[in-house]
């Protein structure tokens, strides 16, 4: 049993995570996977040369890259550090796609197969899009909806669809204006990628606004993108038939992988903790205010280094619109209290709840996270896997429909838990083992791989 940042993807690897006595050090966090896959996908968009540099070289976003080179774009990682990699992508531009041979892997990964479904929608083409046991459990109806209404054809196993998913693109699409049933970042996506291949403008309403990645990324390339307030949101709109320049862009820190030293800081007696290089986009920054509004002891500092964030070549009044904001953050042992957090909330921390209940279980008081029904969407049902992970730490923890409560009066416990096979859930433990006495058993460590292949060595970092 040891730390597992080498195993080979699938097999699940057991790792012991004793109490920690104090945390110190600065963590480099991996490219973020949100924003790399954007990243890989719109350079397939583009004809000519792109490079993507700091970029994540996770399971998930490796899945986009063979999927995109099976489709005929070049795609070769170009090397760089672990966790922060250069690829460089030679496309023609979605008219040279062709026909993939085989099924399209994603692997465990959601966000490559929706927004995926959205590129391939407008290719005149058939393909099939497939996945783990995981993935073949994710929800697909709130994608089919949308892309069938603009003129693609799509199909999926079950009464509530799941992968595999075979698409049938059109070339053009019709356009459409379209209120999300669900707050998705990749169901907005999946449409805006479509619009890319429509007659016309494409607009998506979201009541919340989820991560806006894919509107700065498309600004950055020179595609006009429209933002308004309507009466039932926010409203995002692509005007069909412009040209995705290739662009060479620098990928922040992933702020949901930041999000585990957060908590592993704050939450710890003995922690001080400098973060480099953290992407903090409004819509992805929510881990932090709502640490801040739990007491939590975060400085949020200019970034010192390297530029990132930055795609070269945008320019003019859009720049800023196009651009990932970075910060370098410094978090210490706090004194943590409770907090009420509603449905908006919980999508706009989507990835981070599990290790912000982790926060709560060691927090003066009751934690509320209510209308929290999309977590059971997840690589695993992570309502359930909170509940039954975090009581095995000792935690006080109360799961109701969709609400779930998590009291922090007693100190957590070294436990033996599940990971679910869900990368998120070997972190949120691993960050509890840190906290709790005694010992730590996580069945999968070899899953962190999926977001932060590194994550493990920076465990035993950190506590030196
Ligand atoms: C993502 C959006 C979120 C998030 C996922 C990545 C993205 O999913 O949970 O890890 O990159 O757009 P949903 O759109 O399903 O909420």
């Amino acid at each position: 049993m040891r730390s597992a940042t080498a195993a080979p993807a699938g097999a699940a690897v057991p790792v012991r995570v004793a109490h920690a006595g104090r945390l110190r050090g600065e963590l480099r966090l991996p490219g973020d996977k949100s924003i790399t896959h954007r990243a890989l996908i719109l350079a397939a968009f583009a004809d000519g040369v792109s490079t993507i540099a700091g970029a994540s070289d996770g399971l998930d976003c490796r899945a986009t890259a063979a999927c995109l080179a099976a489709l005929g774009a070049e795609v070769p990682l170009l090397g760089g550090e672990p966790g922060r990699v250069t690829w460089r992508v030679r496309s023609g531009g979605p008219g040279s796609w062709r026909e993939p041979a085989g099924v399209l892997d994603c692997a465990n990964s959601g966000t490559t197969l929706r927004l995926l479904a959205g590129a391939l929608a407008g290719r005149p083409f058939r393909s099939i899009l497939d996945g783990d046991a995981s993935l073949r459990r994710r929800p697909l109806a709130r994608i089919i909806e949308p892309l069938r209404l603009m003129g693609a054809t799509l199909f999926a196993p079950g009464p509530d669809p799941h992968p595999p998913l075979t698409v049938v693109g059109h070339a053009p699409l019709r356009s459409t204006s379209y209120r999300v049933p669900v707050l998705s970042a990749q169901v907005k996506s999946a449409i805006l990628l479509a619009g890319l291949g429509a007659e016309g403008r494409t607009a998506v309403v979201e009541p919340v606004v989820t991560r806006d990645h894919t509107e700065r990324m498309l600004r950055a390339r020179g595609v006009r993108v429209g933002q308004r307030q309507v009466e039932a949101g926010s409203e995002v709109s692509v005007e069909g038939g412009g040209i995705v320049r290739a662009v060479d862009e620098r990928v922040p820190g992933d702020i949901s992988g930041a999000a585990f030293w957060l908590v592993a800081g704050a939450a710890h007696p003995d922690a001080e903790l400098t973060i480099r290089g953290c992407g903090v986009n409004p819509t992805r920054r929510a881990i932090i205010d709502i640490l801040l509004a739990m007491g939590a002891e975060i400085e949020v500092r200019p970034a010192a280094g390297e530029p990132a964030g930055v795609t070269v070549g945008a320019a003019g009044a859009d720049a800023a619109a196009a651009e990932e904001p970075v910060a370098d953050l410094v978090v210490r042992s706090s004194e943590l209290h409770a907090v009420d957090l509603g449905p908006d909330d919980v999508a706009r921390a989507i990835d981070e709840i599990p290790v912000l209940a982790v926060a709560a279980a060691c927090a003066r008081g009751t934690t509320r996270f209510r209308g929290a029904g999309e977590l059971r969407h997840k690589e695993s049902d992570r309502l359930a896997g909170i509940a039954t992970g975090l009581a095995a730490f000792g935690a006080e923890v109360a799961l109701d429909g969709d609400d779930l409560a998590i009291g922090g009066a007693r100190p957590l416990r070294g436990a033996a838990v599940t990971t679910r096979g869900d990368h998120r859930f070997a972190m949120a433990f691993a960050v509890a083992g840190l906290i709790a006495d005694g010992v730590t058993i996580i069945d999968d460590a070899a899953s962190a791989a999926v977001s932060y292949p590194a994550f493990f060595d920076d465990v035993e970092r950190v506590r030196a």
